[in-house]
């Protein structure tokens, strides 16, 4: 059974203590910050020293602490204490088998844990570990960018927007997943909560801009399976080979969903063998495919590639696997943000209802899995302003149109999250 459990009361009251001797001062810093657009040209990076900046701090903590997808566990513990010391009440959600200690963290203000907003991201990080560096203004290690930059400033955002009473208990929470990179088995738990929100902000490495969708995706195995004859007696045997072959050619010739906002949906054969000799018909051959759909509607796109690829052909078997979700187009209501559209996977189809969804955070994602992985300190600091601007925005009632898409549920649990 997967069930929130509060933290334990005395933890909590020995971090309310913690809260009123360091936590009020560290703030000053933060605080001095003047405006949204002005933080480009007032900060230079060289004047931000780690140490005494909370977000350079927190973000350096938890980039220290390895989490590779499924060994979260010390880096969720320690930034569970972080969040308890920050005076917010901290629950823990156990994801998957409770002997691996994997955990989602939800904190909030005071008693309420519903709130209106939500601010989440994830907390595991593809491998390998890459240590902590700083150099030029810039902050290299592994998930520098994805996605500790986000839970970083999304944090330092709240506490902020608390500090300075532009946010009150119920307003807003946080919410850090597990598994985002590889089955996103976090947030597919996080469904169990019954909790809902009016707005979702998700964090992942946007470069600072709004965004307004991502790709959805669907992934395919093709099997094909011939009869094995000696190449000269073609007539003996069945070509698996050249079943794949016309097979894969009908799925590029597929005419897919072109969308204004998504663009074009793209079809990779990513990886594709068969036969064992020249000399040899081919009994076996298979591709797996992976194809980003431009549309929201995914469904009508698969039976699509099912038809094409198999053509009635029953020597032909297709199997889809996950993840699979349409197109998802996110809103962009809030002004003074450029926008940007992703092609990479996200949780953000993941988690259920009928909330406005934002995704936003600092740093790019074409460093973010690789061994250059970074971060700008000034990129950092404008996410910490983008954070608190949208969530003081998705407060406001009168900025609240009904949310423009509707996520369809995500049912198999097996997705590759961060594709
Ligand atoms: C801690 O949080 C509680 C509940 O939101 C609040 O009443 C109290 O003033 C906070 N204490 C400090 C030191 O911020
Ligand atoms: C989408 O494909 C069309 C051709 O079908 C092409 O003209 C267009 O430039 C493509 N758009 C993008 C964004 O790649
Ligand atoms: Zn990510």
């Amino acid at each position: 059974m997967r069930t929130f459990t509060s933290v334990t009361l005395s933890l909590a009251v020995i971090g309310h203590a913690s809260a009123l001797s360091f936590n009020i001062p560290s703030f000053q810093d933060a605080i001095q910050i003047p405006s949204f657009a002005q933080l480009k040209t007032l900060l230079t990076a060289s004047t931000i020293s780690s140490s005494s900046s909370p977000l350079l701090q927190l973000h350096k903590n938890l980039i220290e602490i390895p989490s590779i997808t499924q060994e979260e566990q010390q880096v969720a513990q320690w930034l569970a204490n972080y969040l308890l010391e920050q005076n917010l009440t901290v629950e823990t959600q156990v994801v998957g088998d409770p002997a691996n200690h994997r955990t989602n963290i939800l904190a909030y203000p005071g008693k309420t844990r519903q709130t209106k907003i939500l601010l989440t991201s994830h907390i595991d990080v593809v491998p390998p570990f890459i240590p902590y560096r700083e150099s030029g203004g810039k902050i290299y290690g592994r998930g520098s960018s994805d996605a500790k930059g986000s839970v970083a400033a999304q944090t330092i955002a709240l506490l902020e927007l608390l500090q300075k009473k532009e946010v009150a208990e119920g307003d807003a929470s946080l919410l850090f997943v597990v598994g985002e990179e590889t089955t996103a088995d976090g947030m597919l738990t996080v469904n169990e909560l019954g909790l809902e929100w009016e707005a979702v902000i998700f964090g992942e490495p946007t470069e600072g801009k709004l965004s307004k969708g991502h790709k959805g995706i669907i992934l395919f195995d093709i099997e094909v399976h011939g009869k094995a004859a000696h190449s000269g007696y073609p007539e003996l045997g069945k070509n698996a080979n050249h079943m794949l072959v016309e097979s894969l050619s009908r799925l590029l010739s597929l005419e897919l969903p072109q969308d204004e906002i998504l663009g074009n949906s793209s079809i990779n054969v990513g990886k594709f063998e068969g036969g064992v000799a020249g000399n040899v018909i081919p009994e076996k051959a298979s591709a797996h495919v992976v194809v980003r759909v431009a549309s929201s509607d995914h469904e009508d796109v698969w039976e699509r590639i099912e038809e094409a690829v198999k053509a009635d052909n029953p020597d032909i078997k297709v199997t889809r696997g996950t993840p699979f979700y349409g197109g998802q187009v996110l809103d962009v209501d809030v002004e003074g943000f450029d926008t940007i559209v992703c092609s990479y996977g996200t949780d953000v189809p993941n988690l259920h209802g009928n909330h406005k969804r934002y995704l936003y955070g600092p740093g790019s994602i074409l460093v973010a899995h690789g061994d250059n992985e970074h971060v700008a300190k000034t990129d950092l600091i404008e996410a910490v302003a983008g954070y608190k601007k949208l969530v003081k925005e998705a407060l406001n009632p009168t900025k609240r149109p009904p949310a423009i898409y509707r996520a369809p549920p995500v049912q198999d649990t097996e997705s590759k999250g961060d594709l």
